[in-house]
């Protein structure tokens, strides 16, 4: 625990570093204090964030359009301006959403914009157990199984440091859902944190100072994890420039992405 996390008692989050990135207001002082340390060593870090965030609102946004009406978003992290169920609701009005996070602040603040509503809950879970996940007592009453889910994992796998079982573990979800299912990712890229000069990185934030230490991947890793599902155009490129359907001709620079995004469709 840093010096900055005993004014508050609370060490810093992911979820709140996060938040914070995003110019929210659920975050403390550790968590600003952390978050400050990596936009240090990453600049690109926040445009990444915000970057990510507008992925999923489209990634969603196009899903929900293409007839989905239930979504399961691991790693749903703490509210923000515009949540899944509220995007969602816009294409599909009654959806069905659960939101699954691992930190007990994030899942309380989503209940709390949740309270009343019948047809989406939060519930505290580690993605790196599936079965726990998916035989949860409330992502079955909210969820049907026999019918096409989105399944979101938005800047969470980056949690997952090995990679083979951050693909086995996608691969448990994803066999668990119907055909007509979408798989929402996005993931830290490692192209772009490894234009950085190392001498000049003193600490490694998430892995000091929050329980969830982080990990980047490349393109080719993360198209990986789509394996056995059917890409949507224009395919794993960085979410500033995905648009469902459109071809990425122009590629942005590693220094001008940050985070990878794609959609895949089961057959
Ligand atoms: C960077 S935020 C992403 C939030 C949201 N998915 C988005 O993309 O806008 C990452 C979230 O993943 C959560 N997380 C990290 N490790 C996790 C795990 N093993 N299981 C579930 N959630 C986890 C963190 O608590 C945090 O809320």
């Amino acid at each position: 625990m840093n010096d900055n996390s005993r004014t508050t008692g609370k060490p810093a989050t992911a979820a709140r570093m996060y938040d914070y990135y995003l110019g929210g207001i659920h975050n403390f002082e550790a968590d600003r204090a952390a978050a400050d340390m990596v936009m240090a060593q990453f600049p690109f870090i926040r445009d990444a964030a915000r970057a990510n965030r507008a992925f999923v609102a489209k990634a969603v946004r196009y899903v929900a359009e293409a007839g989905v009406r239930q979504f399961l978003d691991l790693g749903s992290g703490i509210p923000t301006v515009d949540n899944v169920h509220s995007i969602v609701r816009r294409a599909q009005p009654g959806a069905r959403v659960v939101y699954v996070d691992i930190d007990p602040d994030a899942v309380a603040e989503s209940m709390d914009i949740l309270s009343g509503d019948r047809d989406a809950v939060a519930v505290r879970g580690d993605v790196q157990d599936p079965s726990a996940v998916l035989n949860h007592p409330d992502v079955r009453r909210i969820l049907d199984f026999g019918r096409p889910i989105g399944l979101v994992a938005a800047a969470v796998l980056h949690f997952l440091p090995d990679h083979r079982a951050a693909e086995r573990i996608l691969a448990e979800y994803v066999a668990a859902l119907p055909p007509g299912s979408h798989v929402i990712v996005s993931h830290s890229a490692k192209e772009s944190f490894d234009l950085v000069d190392r001498s000049t990185v003193t600490e490694n934030v998430y892995q000091r100072r929050t329980s969830t230490p982080g990990t980047v991947r490349t393109r080719a890793e993360v198209e990986r994890l789509f394996a056995g599902l059917e890409m949507v155009e224009p395919g794993v490129v960085w979410a500033q420039q995905w648009q469902a359907g459109t071809a990425v001709t122009d590629p942005a620079p590693p220094a001008l992405g940050g985070v990878w995004a794609g959609v895949g469709r089961l057959t």
